[in-house]
């Protein structure tokens, strides 16, 4: 049984966070940071859209040189018309649209090639591109089999972090876009398997799931959206800890959830299953998760776990 404090901070974080949704316009708005970031470089994927391209629009108005990463090359450029007419003059040729498929690790891949090619430092790196489920009528996996909401959410930005880590700069900044949607993991987050445990579905499970989505009658992709929001959570402190581990580290992992940033309250799921878990127990499963994600991005990434 763990330690009663450990029940009261979680519930009374979730308590606050489902608050904050349904009162969040009561709110005054947040006073946003007009610090000068000029000289300074951000990649935001997925902000051709809703709360990355209003990120793209603050860093370009702080004199950020930003790299909206997006999936459709016109959306991207539409977007960086409008950031730029949004900011003005002093954001020309200091907005870009690089192509990037989050739910494509070839695309991925390619994204960073081109990045390391051209050798530039990242001062902040935001993973904010994400999907609440499948679109619809079209298949819920990726070709090789991964969870289309899993890969798009999350284990994109896993690899993509792994690959451009060397090219991060001393003090820079990992940011993921979670949701409140994550508290919903605690019963799942380890319960997931490695591609390699888990077993290719037999027939019979293919041609249920093909009845299933003809029919639209697919299950709900809450759970697994709440996965991959708990994941980006975990990620975020296991990131941290090894950027800590490093010798004058400056760099940074934080996971917040859009409208209530109060970062601290993203701790609790992590913390309370630590607590639920013991300290020994929770290692052991956060580094298999971590390992899966490793073989599943088809990557080596030893961070001294
Ligand atoms: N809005 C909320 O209340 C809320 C609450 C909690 C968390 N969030 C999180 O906030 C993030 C942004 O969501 P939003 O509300 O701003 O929704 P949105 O307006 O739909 O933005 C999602 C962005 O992600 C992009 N995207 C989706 N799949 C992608 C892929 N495979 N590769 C590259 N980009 C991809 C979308 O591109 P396309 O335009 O090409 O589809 C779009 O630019 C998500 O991670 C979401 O989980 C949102």
């Amino acid at each position: 049984m763990a330690p009663l404090n450990v029940y009261v901070s979680f519930y009374t974080s979730l308590i606050k966070s489902l608050t904050t949704l349904v009162f969040a316009r009561l709110y005054k708005p947040q006073k946003l940071s007009q610090r000068d970031l000029s000289g300074q470089t951000a990649i935001v994927t997925g902000a051709n859209s809703g709360i990355g391209l209003s990120i793209a629009v603050q860093l370009a108005k702080q004199d950020a040189t930003v790299y909206l990463a997006c999936r459709n090359p016109q959306r991207g450029q539409k977007a960086v018309d409008e950031v730029v007419a949004r900011v003005g003059e002093k954001s020309e040729g200091k907005v870009h649209c690089w192509d990037l498929d989050t739910s494509d690790l070839n695309s991925v891949r390619s994204f960073c090639e081109r990045w390391i090619t051209q050798g530039k430092k990242i001062d902040m790196l935001v993973h904010n591109a994400g999907i609440a489920s499948a679109p619809p009528n079209s298949p819920t996996t990726t070709q090789d089999g991964k969870e289309l909401i899993y890969v798009t959410n999350f284990l994109g930005s896993f690899l993509m972090t792994h690959l451009l880590e060397r090219h991060l700069f001393s003090d820079a900044r990992v940011v993921l876009t979670s949701s409140s949607g994550h508290y919903s993991a605690a019963e799942t987050l380890f319960k997931s398997q490695t591609a390699k445990e888990t077993r290719a579905p037999g027939l019979a499970t293919r041609a249920w799931k093909a009845l299933v989505e003809n029919l639209g009658l697919e299950k709900s992709s809450a759970p697994a959206y709440g996965r991959t929001k708990a994941q980006q959570v975990l990620f975020a402190q296991l990131l941290q800890a090894h950027f800590s581990s490093a010798p004058q580290n400056g760099r940074t992992a934080h996971a917040f959830t859009p409208g209530f940033t109060a970062t601290p309250i993203f701790s609790n799921l992590v913390d309370f299953m630590r607590g639920v878990m013991g300290e020994r127990e929770f290692a052991k499963k956060a580094e298999g998760e971590w390992r899966r994600w490793e073989g599943d991005a088809d990557v080596n990434w030893d961070v001294g776990l």
